[in-house]
């Protein structure tokens, strides 16, 4: 044989064993798809709808009386409530009117799908809770149990195409004869509704339509991105396994025990900014994920001794153990930062990341020149738009068409420096030199609610502090 048939019928044995090997995965599926006992169904989809095909959530009330509560108290019941979201819709529907741009249900397919899904929003710039409180209780509930347990099929991802002005591209693709799907394969009967296992309702695709939102292919809103592909999404941990933990209870009054059902209050950072809030379990859950979600370290331990000859420099790393960037989705609200405090003795010679008399950081928004903050770290991000305006005060998401990203990065770090002058005089045997660091977290920064005129709302935004970090050296 020549050497070039050698080489070929290598080529050709190693291509025998992998059609083997393809062969044999294959027929394993295949068997294991004959070992099921009911196959994947075909299930059908809805093009069109009535508000009547969807039940209100109180109509679950009695007979899930626990998946109702939790519900109740998360966002996902918060979504069409929020009085931010409202202002900042109708904000959005004006500013592009102007332009001759109609918006139409674009903000409200993921924050109210039953009311998109039936045309229900005619006057979106007149849009107000006022108005919402009159439409029918599905469409006020927001993201309500039938938006999710009517899903026949996992949706794509959603992106608008703003040239064509196609704003209303959410994929649901759903069917409502009645049958409530999820993950339950043995389901007791019940008098209301049929019951149906759906191999999808643990998936993170399952959540993709609206948590991944791409504006004329950019990046936008991904939080499903940003957890394709990641050591999260290879462990099989998906976006179920962290916001809907599992216990151990009744799925329905009367049904049986069972040991793995989901909470559902889909805790992030979000949280009511209406009226009293108890938050009914919502903050609790909030505290457990946000529980160890980012570690804060200094890089490199600090001298036991420093001299007050030259200013001391610290190096901090922030690491992020969150499924996704932290923060995610909405990250052009949210802030996450850093506040660092030197004290000497008791006096504070340095911080970084306070508040101000308003509740606010110096940050971008506040303090453009860097004056009164000039070492500030926030990791969120900033919008830009074609104009060149940036930030959250001058560009909605569907107009941006650069961000500059600085959140932390799933399962990744950042890490940042500060240099702190010391004093040129230090006491007789040196002084004591504290430094403290906290991450800190919220949804909105305060001037942003001032900004649309939410003032007593100010007062109800909650601060997370998420990790802390202090050590101590003399200074001689
Ligand atoms: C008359 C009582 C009753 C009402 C009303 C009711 N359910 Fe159920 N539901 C049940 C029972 C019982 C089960 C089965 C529980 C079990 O087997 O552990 C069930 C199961 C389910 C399942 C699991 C399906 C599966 O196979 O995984 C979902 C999802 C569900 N219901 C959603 C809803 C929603 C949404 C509503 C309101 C629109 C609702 N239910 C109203 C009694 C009810
Ligand atoms: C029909 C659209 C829709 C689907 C499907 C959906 N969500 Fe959401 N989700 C929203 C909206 C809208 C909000 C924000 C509501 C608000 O705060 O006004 C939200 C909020 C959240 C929050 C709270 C975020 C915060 O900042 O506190 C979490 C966590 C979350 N969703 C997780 C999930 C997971 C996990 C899934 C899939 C199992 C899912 N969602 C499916 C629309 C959806
Ligand atoms: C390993 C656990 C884990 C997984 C997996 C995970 N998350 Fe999260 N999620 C968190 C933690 C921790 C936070 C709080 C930190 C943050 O905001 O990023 C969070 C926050 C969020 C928020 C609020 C983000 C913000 O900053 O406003 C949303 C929305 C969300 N997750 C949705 C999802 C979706 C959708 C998936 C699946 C694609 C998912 N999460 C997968 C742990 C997880
Ligand atoms: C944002 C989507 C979403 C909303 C809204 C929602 N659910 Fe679910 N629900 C799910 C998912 C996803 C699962 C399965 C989670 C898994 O297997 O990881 C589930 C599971 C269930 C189950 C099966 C038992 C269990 O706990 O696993 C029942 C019953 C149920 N939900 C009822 C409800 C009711 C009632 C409401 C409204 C009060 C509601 N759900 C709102 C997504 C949702
Ligand atoms: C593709 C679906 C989608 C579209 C379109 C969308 N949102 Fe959202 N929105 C979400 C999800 C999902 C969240 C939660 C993400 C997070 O917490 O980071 C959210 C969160 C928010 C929040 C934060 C709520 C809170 O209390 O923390 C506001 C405000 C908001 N959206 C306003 C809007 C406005 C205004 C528009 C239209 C200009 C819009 N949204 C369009 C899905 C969407």
């Amino acid at each position: 044989m020549t050497v070039q048939q050698i080489q070929f019928q290598q080529v050709q044995q190693s291509y025998n064993r992998l059609c083997f090997a393809v062969a044999l995965i294959f027929f394993a599926l295949s068997c294991n798809d004959l070992g099921k006992e009911t196959p994947i169904p075909e299930r059908p989809f809805q093009t069109s709808f009535k508000v009547e095909d969807f039940s209100s959530a109180t109509e679950c009330q009695n007979c899930h009386p626990n998946h109702y509560e939790e519900w109740s108290a998360s966002m996902h019941a918060y979504s069409t409530q929020d009085p931010v979201w409202f202002k900042l819709q109708q904000n959005a529907q004006n500013a592009h009117a102007s332009e001759g741009i109609e918006l139409g249900d674009f903000c409200v397919q993921c924050h109210s799908p039953i009311a998109a899904l039936t045309d229900a929003i005619t006057d979106h710039k007149n849009l107000t809770p006022e108005v919402m409180s009159t439409l029918p209780l599905q469409i006020q509930e927001g993201v309500t149990c039938d938006v999710c347990h009517t899903i026949t099929h996992l949706p794509e991802t959603t992106d608008i195409q703003t040239g064509e002005q196609n704003y209303e591209t959410a994929d649901f693709k759903l069917y409502t004869d009645g049958t409530r799907y999820s993950i339950i394969d043995d389901p007791q009967d019940n008098p209301f509704h049929e019951s149906e296992y759906h191999e999808g309702y643990d998936q993170s695709d399952f959540c993709r339509n609206c948590h991944n939102l791409t504006v004329n292919g950019l990046d936008a809103e991904v939080t499903n991105s940003e957890w394709e592909g990641s050591a999260f999404d290879a462990m099989g941990s998906e976006c179920q396994t962290c916001h809907m933990p599992t216990y151990e209870g009744y799925a329905a009054e009367g049904g049986p025990l069972r040991e793995n059902l989901h909470r559902h209050y889909f805790p992030g950072v979000g949280t009511s900014i209406v009226g009293e809030s108890e938050n009914n379990g919502l903050l609790p859950a909030i505290a457990e994920i946000l529980d160890g979600s980012a570690d804060v370290n200094f890089f490199e331990p600090l001298a036991d001794t420093v001299l007050s000859t030259e200013p001391l420099k610290i190096k901090i790393i922030i690491s992020n153990n969150a499924g996704h960037n932290f923060p995610s989705g909405v990250t052009f609200t949210r802030q996450l930062w850093l506040e660092v405090t030197a004290n000497i003795d008791g006096d504070t010679i340095f911080q970084s990341g306070h508040l101000n008399e308003n509740g606010d950081i110096y940050d971008f928004y506040t303090d453009p020149e860097k004056q009164y903050d000039p070492q500030l770290n926030v990791f969120n991000t900033v919008l830009y738009n074609e104009a060149g305006d940036s930030g959250i005060m001058n560009v909605s998401v569907e107009d941006m068409i650069w961000m500059n990203d600085y959140t932390l990065p799933v399962s990744g770090s950042r890490t940042v420096n500060y240099i702190i002058d010391l004093p040129t005089v230090v006491p007789e045997g040196g002084s004591n030199l504290d430094i403290s660091v906290r991450l800190r977290f919220r949804s909105f920064p305060p001037f942003l609610l001032r900004h649309i005129n939410l003032i007593e709302e100010v007062e109800r935004l909650l601060i997370w502090d998420i990790d802390q970090i202090t050590d101590s050296v003399t200074l001689e």
